[in-house]
């Protein structure tokens, strides 16, 4: 099957090429997410090449658009921009035909996305509703009233259907043609049942498209690429009345201009409207949903917004993190109590006072008042809560499927970061990376990267920029070491630690931090060590054979000076740079090992706490760290070893 219509794969490829490369630039421009449109059609022949609408701009979203007529062109096409937009928007109506494709291919382009998308997350959408909508609203705003008009619909398929029965809901007489009779009449009874009980207008249906377009105020077309309106249509409207064109070709050329001379306005309905709506809609539920929906407490009363269930006595505001309003208190049923008791109508008066008391900004003003001051701290207190607030910050660890590596990611990801987890490692990335994907899902992204390779950072670049289009902050987890003898010490174990302790950091920081500076704001933290502080002490490692040595600390006394040196050099671009110097982790496989054992015991005698670190030990450092609660703090190095350097 030729899937590209008449385009082969690479002029394809080009095409989407073109159009993303135009979207990013747009969406670069007015800072919104970048999107591709896969609709479907039943229009098809033959020699139809794929059909590219316009490039479609939102307020939240800047959109490039295939029409597709197969579910493995849009399989294609889905596997081609993934990754490459935030969003693939999917036609979720099914137009394509089974009979016309075979058993292999039933034309779900729905499902065909979904299992062919990665990384971009995916949005449905219905194709004819968004052109019924843009018809809805175009008459309703131009020509209303509607109650009592008379509009012809001539073609009452889906769209038809759908165009019919919001009209009739405003009042509307609709008249109906459509060729097979049958489902005409269905049609007609069916919307006469459906409409609102109270509303006297009906549909009917005629036998000819001329009786239906008689006396009419409006006429929509809905017969794709029929040319089916004439003239004597024409002449049997309304004074002043006007065609919409929906199915793109229901009035022919002569037609146009014979309206033209009789007053008539033709016009070809815009679909730009419809996808705004729907765009708004989505990106307003999914605002909803993240943002809005949900309960908490303040000062003892439950508080719930954002269409939860909430259970009887609630009180219902406009937005339970940070309300604004009071809406009323919920009957445990989804609507509002008409009568409240007494213990409710306090309830809802102390969230009066409280929302009142951040309005005043009064903090000063309520330092009068005892009772008033005990719930704003309490309300503070959960502010102070949004600052580690690190939801949809983008975060790269390297080394990150090692041990510090997978605690420090699953901890970010548990938070709500979108974590690129970077490492070297192919097989523990393949076992533990994509065990990590399918539970976290896109904010999850596993790469093999070798970080003394600066031609793979590079690529590593542009494949954050590509996937995030940001990165918030940078940890520098990968680290090596060597553990013979200082005086057997090889040029291939200098380079091999040097390679990727400090190249290996120094490139992720220039290369990565680039990102950063062009932002204008990112975080850099590095992961040094004790021994780049103190020498290890010889005594306590014994014949353990993991004795630390001279270059790992060499490498990672230079890690806590680049620390230092890229917190003063980049501080102007509103980078902070800090380190966190971890002392001995224990290593919790080793453990039943005689010498590993004797080596952990004698750790634990020089160690304030008495036992060697955990890789949860890491878990606040790294939240404080990355979010905005450290926002103060560069060029520090943070000892976190259990006491072990404090003497
Ligand atoms: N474990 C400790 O006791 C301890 C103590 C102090 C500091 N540290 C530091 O913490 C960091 C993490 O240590 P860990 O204990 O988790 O070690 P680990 O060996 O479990 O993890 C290190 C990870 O870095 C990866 N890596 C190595 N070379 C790489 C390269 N060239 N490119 C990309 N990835 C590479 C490895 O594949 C591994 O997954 C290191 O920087 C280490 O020096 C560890």
């Amino acid at each position: 099957m030729n899937y590209f219509q008449g385009l082969n794969e690479e002029e394809l490829k080009k095409k989407v090429d073109d159009i993303l490369n135009e979207v990013h630039e747009i969406a670069k421009k007015t800072n919104t997410y970048t999107g591709f449109t896969i609709a479907n059609t039943k229009k098809h022949s033959s020699t139809s090449t794929p059909y590219f609408p316009p490039i479609r701009e939102t307020n939240h979203i800047i959109c490039g658009n295939i029409i597709v007529y197969t579910e493995e062109l849009a399989k294609k096409v889905a596997e081609y921009v993934d990754g490459r937009v935030d969003y693939i928007l999917v036609d979720a109506e099914k137009k394509i035909l089974p009979s016309e494709y075979g058993e292999n291919d039933a034309g779900n382009i729905e499902l065909a996305v979904f299992l062919n998308t990665k990384q971009s997350k995916i949005l449905t959408f219905k194709a004819n509703d968004l052109t019924a909508n843009a018809v809805d609203t175009l008459i309703s705003y131009s020509y209303s009233p509607i109650g009592g008009k008379k509009i012809a619909i001539i073609g009452a398929g889906n769209i038809g259907t759908k165009v019919a029965l919001t009209l009739l809901e405003r009042g509307a007489k609709i008249r109906l043609y459509r060729r097979d009779k049958e489902k005409l009449k269905s049609i007609t009874k069916a919307l006469n049942l459906i409409k609102p009980s109270g509303t006297i207008s009906e549909a009917e249906y005629f036998d000819t498209i001329e009786e239906t377009c008689f006396d009419t105020d409006i006429i929509i077309g809905c017969t794709p690429g029929i040319p089916v309106i004439s003239k004597d249509c024409i002449n049997n409207m309304r004074y002043g009345g006007i065609i919409i064109d929906i199915g793109k070709g229901s009035v022919s050329k002569d037609v146009i201009s014979y309206a033209k001379q009789k007053n008539i306005k033709v016009i070809r309905e815009d679909v730009r409207a419809g996808f705004d709506g729907i765009i708004n809609s989505i990106f307003s539920t999914k605002n909803l949903i993240e943002n809005d929906m949900g309960e908490r407490e303040i000062d003892g009363i439950m508080v719930a917004s954002g269409g939860i269930m909430a259970e009887e006595g609630y009180i219902i505001v406009d937005n339970y993190k940070n309300p604004t309003r009071v809406v009323g208190v919920s009957n445990g049923e989804g609507d509002f109590k008409r009568e409240l008791s007494d213990e409710e109508k306090q309830k809802l008066k102390t969230i009066e006072q409280v929302i009142q008391t951040k309005k005043n900004g009064g903090r000063e003003k309520v330092e009068k008042d005892i009772y008033k001051q005990t719930y704003d701290a309490k309300e503070n207190q959960k502010e102070e809560g949004d600052l580690f607030n690190i939801k949809d910050k983008v975060i790269v660890v390297t080394g990150g499927i090692g041990r510090l590596g997978t605690e420090l990611s699953v901890t970010l990801l548990n938070h709500g970061a979108n974590v690129i987890i970077v490492d070297s490692d192919y097989t523990k990335l393949k076992e533990k990376g994509e065990e990590l994907e399918k539970i976290y899902g896109k904010r999850c992204y596993c790469l093999e990267c070798d970080i003394s390779k600066k031609d793979q950072i590079e690529k590593l670049k542009e494949i954050i920029l590509e996937k995030f289009n940001k990165l918030d902050v940078l940890i520098n987890c990968a680290g090596v070491g060597v553990y013979t003898p200082f005086e057997e010490r090889t040029e291939e174990e200098l380079d091999y630690v040097i390679n990727v302790n400090i190249k290996g950091t120094l490139n992720c920081s220039k290369i990565l931090g680039e990102i950063m500076k062009n932002q204008k704001k990112g975080h850099i933290i590095n992961i040094g060590s004790i021994y780049g502080m103190v020498s290890s002490d010889k005594k306590i490692y014994g014949d353990s054979k993991r004795n630390n040595s001279e270059i790992y600390s060499m490498t990672k006394a230079g890690i806590i000076m680049l620390t230092k040196y890229l917190a003063a050099h980049w501080a102007p671009y509103n980078i902070q740079v800090n380190c966190i110097s971890p002392g001995g982790i224990i290593n919790e496989k080793k453990i039943d090992r005689e010498e590993y054992k004797e080596f952990v015991e004698r750790y634990n005698k020089k160690n304030f706490l008495n036992r060697m670190g955990k890789t949860s030990d890491f878990k606040g450092i790294i939240l404080y760290l990355v979010s905005d609660a450290s926002s103060y703090m560069t060029g520090s190095n943070i000892v976190i070893d259990g006491g072990f350097t404090a003497w």
